[in-house]
Order: C-alpha cells, then structure tokens, then sequence
C-alpha cells in the first residue's frame, strides 16, 4: 500500500531524515520507534503532505504522493492523528468527530458514519456536547483517534498516541489500535512505549539520526541485540550519518541530553 524510498526531510540547515526507506502493507500495523529527534514525526508528516521531503520517494498505492499536498494526501485516504492530539478545546467532541469527516466533502452531521465510530469509543458516546478542552488525556487521546475514523482512511498514521497518557490510559489506546487490526485497517504508527508497540505491530523500524537501523519482524526487532542501543541513539551502522556530522554543537548539546532522557523513557516506560 504504502512504499517509502530514499526519504530526505529538512528543515533548512538541519537535516530531519537521511534516506529513510519503509513499507506498510495492506492490513499490517507497521511501528517506527526510536528516539527523541529520530525523524520520526518529520517521516510521517512527509507521508500526510504535511512536509514536502527535498528527495526521495513516496508512493501510495501504486501512486507518487511526494509533491501532494495534505489534503490531497486526506483526499486518497490517507490520515494522520498528529503528535499532541491537536483537538479543538472549544469545539464539543461530536464537532470535533464531525470536522474528521471533512474528507467525505461535508461537514453535515453524518450520525450513521458518527455512531458507526462511537461503537469502538462509548466513553465519548457519553460525553458528545462536551467541550473537548474537557476531557481528560485518555479521553482526549480517543477523540482524537475517533476524529482520524471518521475520514474512513486507507491508511492511519499515529504520531505517538500513547504520549503523555498514564499508564492504564495507554493501555486502552494499545487495546483499541488492536481492534483497529481487527477491522482490517492499516495502520503506520509512530511510538516510543518500545515494548508495548512492539508486542502489537507486525513489523517495525528503529530509526536513529534520521537513518533506519534496525528493522524486520516485530517480535525479531523487540529482541534484536541492538534495540537498546540503537534507542538510546548509540547504534553502531556505517550507513548512517552521525549526529555529530549533521549538526552544529549547540544541537549536539541537544542530543546529549535527549540521549540521557531517551535513557529513562527506554528503562521506565511512558515519556511525560
Ligand atoms: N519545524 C522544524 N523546524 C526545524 N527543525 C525541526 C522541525 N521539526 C523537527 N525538527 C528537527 O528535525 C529533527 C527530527 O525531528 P522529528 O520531530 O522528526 O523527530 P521525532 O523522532 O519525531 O522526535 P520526538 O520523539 O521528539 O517527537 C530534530 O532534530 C528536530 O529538532
Ligand atoms: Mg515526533
């Protein structure tokens, strides 16, 4: 379904992905993890449009989507439920769920498409014409995964939907993505709970200093020798381009101290 070749992201002077390579099959939950400031995000936000990669190719199927611009990305069924929810506070969640239908080319109360939704989130069935700056993380977090269905996509790209979540809250999102397989979706998600995302996708990727270095079987990645390093920034590859090579040394400040953070949120769990 989806092909990634030779993926360049950058953000002026900073280099955000060096030659990121991956696939996502129809059906398969595809993971990518790794640490702060990988290329993550700057990866999936290439694939919704959202950023215009300065090489590389991108094809969706059987198309070349590099160029498209986010909405023509949506138009094609592709959908991104971004890092931070990023929900309307002031908007109530069933306006909230009604402005992810925009793709279907109509913001009109669509209840079938609406309860089909809540079927899988009743904790907002309850909660419909309440603000949304009401809910709590859990619930914030289920909105916006119940938003990104509502655009009835092909393919769902998750930008770390457990981030910031208590522990039984990221449990629900993991047991929920999970019924997402069920129903067939393919899903593209980013995530640093490392173990729990892995014990749920197919496959996975581990990318470091904007470069995969490790990949394959997801239960083969959990386990790979090289994981923790490799998480922690250190991974050892003679294809990537060092972070000391890409950037100044007020970044390398930087990633000093994400590495020590990368450290704790690989030993302890959930990144606050
Ligand atoms: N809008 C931007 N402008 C400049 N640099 C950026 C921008 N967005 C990201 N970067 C830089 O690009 C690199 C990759 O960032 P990206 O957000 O893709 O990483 P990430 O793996 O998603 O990190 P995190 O785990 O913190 O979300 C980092 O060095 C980051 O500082
Ligand atoms: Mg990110």
């Amino acid at each position: 379904m989806l092909e990634v070749h030779d993926l360049h992201v950058r953000y002026g002077e900073i280099a955000a992905t060096n030659g990121i390579s991956l696939t996502v099959g129809d059906g398969e939950i595809v993971a990518v993890t790794g640490a702060n400031g990988a290329g993550k995000s700057s990866t999936l936000n290439a694939v919704a449009g959202i950023v215009h990669p300065t090489s590389g190719s991108i094809r969706f199927d059987g198309q070349e989507m590099a160029a498209c611009p986010s909405h023509e990305c949506i138009r094609r069924g592709i959908v991104q439920v971004p890092e931070g929810r990023k929900i309307f506070g002031t908007l109530t969640v069933l306006e909230n769920l009604q402005l992810g239908a925009y793709r279907l080319g109509s913001f009109q109360i669509d209840s079938a498409g609406v309860d089909e939704v809540l079927e899988q989130f009743p904790i907002l069935a309850d909660r419909l014409h309440v603000p949304a700056s009401c809910l709590s993380g859990g619930q914030a977090q289920m909105l916006a995964l119940a938003r990104g269905l509502m655009a009835q996509p092909k393919l769902l790209l998750l930008d770390e939907p457990t981030l910031g979540l208590s522990p039984i809250a990221a449990d629900d999102v993991f047991d929920l993505i999970r019924g997402l397989r069920e129903i067939g979706l393919t899903i593209l998600m980013v995530e640093q709970n490392v173990h729990q995302t892995l014990a749920l996708a197919d496959r996975a990727y581990v990318i470091e200093g904007g470069c995969v270095v490790l990949k394959g079987d997801a239960r083969d990645v959990a386990s790979a020798s090289g994981l923790t390093s490799a998480y922690l920034g250190m991974a050892d590859q003679s294809e990537r381009i060092s972070p000391s090579e890409r950037s100044s040394p007020e970044e390398q400040e930087i990633i000093k101290t994400r590495t020590a953070e990368n450290r704790d949120i690989f030993q302890n769990g959930n990144r606050i």
